[in-house]
Order: C-alpha cells, then sequence, then structure tokens
C-alpha cells in the first residue's frame, strides 16, 4: 500500500540529508516554504517534519525553525566509481580524480593542484575582505569581456618578464587557462580540422579536442628537448596541421622546456606551413631558474601565436582567472568569450589585480619555487631508493609535476589502483594520450606539504611497483 503524503515528505527529505544536500546542523526549509515548493498544505509538512523529529533526523529549535542533527545522520560518503581496468578512459581516470582530489585523507599526488600553503590565501582573504567593505557594489557589476582593465594592465607588466610587450586591449581575460586553450581552438579550427599536440599531453587538451569534434596528431615529446620538431614538421607535410598547441616550459606532464633553437624552429615551422601555435604557459612563472623562460609569443613576428595562461597554478585555481593574447585570432576570441560567457568574475579579477599590483607575487614565487625544488629533491631520492631498478624520472626545470617511467612489466593502472585503497592519489600515464599510450608511466605532483606521511606514502609506491615484478 502507497505510504502516506506527510511520509513520503518526510522520506524525500530524509533523502536529501544522506545525500549531503542539507549538512548536519544545516537549517531546512521553514514549515511555510516547504508548504509553497511541493504544494501541500502546512498541516502535512508539519506532520512530515515531526515524524523527521521522531526519526532522530531533524530538531525543532524554537523561533529559529528546524535543523539537521549534527551527529545522528552523514552525508553519504560520495559515490566511489568502482576501481576495475577495463573502465580505463580518460573521463573515468578524471573523475575519479576529481573525487580524489576532494577527499582530504588521501595523499593527493594526483591532481596538478599545488596544496593550499603555496597559494597566497591570506593575502587574498584580506584583500577580498577589504573590497567588500570598501566597495560592495563590486557585486552588483558585470565586468564584460574582455576583462578588468586594472588587471590586463597588470598582466601586461608581468609579461615584460616573459619578453612580451603588450597593450592591455591585446588581452582578454578568461575563466582559467581551459577555457582560453577551448577559445583559440574554436578560434582557429572546425570540426574535422587536425591539431597537433605533444604526446604526453595535458588531459585537458585531449578532452577539449574530444568535444570539439577535432583529429589530433600526437608528436612524441621528450622530458630533455620537448616536442619532436622533425616529426611535427612531417606531420604538417602530410596531415596539413591547422594548429599545434604547445607547452615551450615546464610541460605538463613531462616537464620539459624547450631550447632557443626549438622555439626559433616552431616558430619557423608556424609560418612555412601555416599553423596556429596556442601557447600554453601556465607554469612559465614557475620556472627554478632567477629568470623566468622567454615566452613563444615574444618572437611572434609573424604572429602565428596564441598565448594562453592563468594563476591557477601561482594564486587560486578557485578564482579561475586566466587569459589569452589572441594576435590576429583576438577579435573573434573576444567574441566567442562574450557569447559564451558575458563576463569575468569581478571581485576575484579585482583582488588578483590587487594582489600583483602591491609587488608580493614575486616574493610568493621565490618561496614557492625553493619549496618545490626541495621538494623535487626529496622525491628523486626516495624513488632512486625505494622503486624497482631501471625505474626513470623526468627532471622539471620548474613547476611542480614529475613523470616517472616504471619498468615496462609494472602496470601503472594496476598501481593507481592499488594505491587508492591505500589513499594515495596518482595520475596514471594512460590519461595524458588518446591512444592507450604510457601504460608504464604515471605523474606525480610535489607541491605538497612534504613530511614523514608524504615520504611514506612515495615508498609505499615503491612498494607497490615492487610486489608487481615479484
Ligand atoms: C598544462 C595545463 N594547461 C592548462 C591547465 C588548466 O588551467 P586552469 O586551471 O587555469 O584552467 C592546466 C591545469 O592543470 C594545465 O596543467
Amino acid at each position: 500500500m502507497d505510504c502516506p503524503l506527510y511520509e513520503k515528505i518526510a522520506n524525500q527529505i530524509e533523502l536529501q540529508i544522506q545525500e549531503g544536500i542539507f549538512l548536519p546542523g544545516a537549517k531546512i526549509p521553514s514549515v511555510r516554504k516547504s508548504s509553497k515548493q511541493m504544494e501541500v498544505s502546512v498541516a502535512t509538512v508539519l506532520q512530515a517534519y515531526s515524524l523527521l523529529e521522531d526519526r532522530g533526523a531533524i530538531k525543532a529549535r524554537p523561533q529559529k525553525g528546524y535543523f539537521v542533527q549534527e551527529n545522528r545522520l552523514q552525508p553519504k560518503e560520495p559515490a566511489k566509481i568502482a576501481p576495475t581496468q577495463n573502465d580505463a578512459t580518460i573521463h573515468t581516470l578524471l573523475r575519479r580524480l576529481l573525487h580524489a582530489s576532494q577527499d582530504d585523507d588521501i595523499i593527493q599526488f594526483g591532481a596538478a593542484i599545488p596544496k593550499s600553503q603555496f597559494l597566497p590565501i591570506r593575502q587574498l582573504q584580506r584583500s577580498v575582505g577589504r573590497l567588500m567593505r570598501l566597495e560592495p557594489e563590486i557585486c552588483a557589476a558585470y565586468e564584460f569581456t574582455p576583462g578588468s582593465l586594472s588587471l590586463r594592465r597588470q598582466i601586461a607588466i608581468r609579461m615584460l618578464d616573459s619578453g612580451c610587450q603588450l597593450q592591455p586591449d591585446d588581452i582578454t581575460i578568461t575563466l582559467g587557462c581551459q577555457n582560453a586553450l577551448m577559445l583559440s581552438l574554436q578560434a582557429v579550427a572546425k570540426a574535422g580540422d587536425t591539431i597537433a599536440i605533444e604526446s604526453p599531453a595535458y588531459h585537458g587538451v585531449l578532452q577539449a579536442i574530444e568535444v570539439l569534434n577535432l583529429k589530433a596528431v600526437e608528436i612524441p615529446c621528450s622530458a630533455d628537448t620537448g616536442i619532436d620538431l622533425d616529426v611535427l614538421e612531417n606531420a604538417a607535410k602530410e596531415w596539413g596541421v591547422k594548429a599545434c598547441i604547445v607547452t615551450p616550459n615546464n610541460q605538463n606532464p613531462i616537464g620539459a622546456t624547450l631550447s632557443h633553437q626549438a622555439r626559433q624552429r616552431l616558430i619557423q615551422q608556424s609560418i612555412q606551413f601555416g599553423f596556429t601555435l596556442i601557447e600554453d604557459d601556465v607554469y612559465g612563472e614557475l620556472s627554478y631558474k632567477d629568470k623566468r623562460e622567454r615566452a613563444l609569443k615574444a618572437d611572434d613576428t609573424n604572429n602565428t601565436v596564441i598565448y594562453c595562461s592563468s594563476f591557477s597554478k601561482s594564486i587560486a585555481p578557485g578564482f579561475r582567472i586566466g587569459w589569452i593574447v589572441g594576435g590576429q585570432f583576438q577579435a573573434k576570441i573576444e567574441h566567442y568569450a562574450y557569447v559564451q560567457s558575458l563576463a569575468i568574475p569581478t571581485l576575484t579579477q579585482t583582488a588578483i589585480a590587487n594582489f600583483l599590483e602591491n609587488g608580493a607575487y614575486d616574493r610568493h614565487l621565490r618561496k614557492t619555487r625553493q619549496t618545490y625544488q626541495d621538494n623535487l629533491i626529496r622525491c628523486q631520492a626516495i624513488i632512486h631508493e625505494h622503486f624497482p631498478t631501471g625505474t626513470t624520472t623526468s627532471q622539471p626545470k620548474g613547476g611542480f609535476l614529475l613523470w616517472i617511467t616504471l619498468p615496462s612489466s609494472v602496470n601503472a593502472m594496476t598501481l593507481h589502483i592499488q594505491a587508492l585503497e591505500k589513499k594515495i592519489g596518482l595520475l596514471p600515464g594512460l590519461a595524458f594520450s588518446l591512444t592507450a599510450q604510457f601504460d608504464h608511466h604515471f605523474r606525480l605532483n610535489y607541491a605538497l606539504t612534504w613530511d614523514n606521511k608524504t615520504d611514506a606514502a612515495l615508498k609505499e609506491l615503491g612498494k607497490l611497483c615492487q610486489q608487481q615484478l615479484s
């Protein structure tokens, strides 16, 4: 028999509590509001709430309303995706990684996200607080594309360090670097066009190419010399490449930085074969040298480069502030950006502009780069001692990502699954290619608070690899 209406309502709210929509201690909608929302009488809602009280799910507080009990019902854990080997698609891997990256109990070697101690959170907190106190109307304003002039001015000043002489009008603010990459591809290519990408490549590029129905030609990329320009040239001749997405500085995942000669040749190739270079420079400011490497854009005499970057790796990934220097595609990119999102959050743009303006950024960068270098040394020493013979690592000159090549009989997907059971995250090599390569490779994020726990987790990974060989 069907249960009465008030019980159905109680069950529905209880489910919402279990699913974490209403957290422990949170206020649930008032009786009057629920009665309106659900189009039932106030009496029915009162009956439902009283049943929930009997079940210990909620508690009434006189004059305040109804609240979820603090301790009785916890939200369900986020659904875990069953770790099996045959669902090893990039999307599944990345979904699992995203779940893992939100779990504080997991050692976060997986996602390319710096631990919050490496971000200037306190300065941003002060800045946002001050803005909301002194200029509350900031929330009421749309900051239409191309975005905040003061931020674009600060970016133009910073980009002098990368060798680029820009006007604020050359720059469009985007929702992170991923949005900048998408806009670049949309401006340059149409469905079916071929895009040359690094292999291994940042997985966001693979996903963008897939979503836009483009074809990818994967160009091998080595940790020492970066993208193989002979192969790129052959690909350009054979396939008529429309664009090449390249990360000249501290490439994700392999850490390569291109030499001066390689940069010159790459630009020459783009001119000769008529393709656009989409430069992803999101790790450019994290170079371990005193002076950062030049951007490709700085030597873009023929206007074949689109430059993309963001503050996600060095200031605040959650602020989602990136930018694009579109060159000959600037007007189109700006138009697309406007159509897709109208505007970029004013508050976060202004907070970052203020942070850049006060001069603390360079100090912040110096400190974090030094810690990353220290972590890298510690990481490599552990890998050398505890991983199977034959394991090699990249030698990043900046950033915080290490690419590890295991002996070919060690399977990185198996390692990933076993590691996750032990609360250790990592990103297996399969996530960095569309062609099922890199099965004995993985990427490790070392922008972590390095302590005994981290040491132990990395040693545990070594042990799991050794076990696969025994
Ligand atoms: C190489 C590369 N490009 C772009 C992005 C995306 O950056 P954002 O978070 O600013 O969108 C990432 C993020 O991991 C990245 O590693």
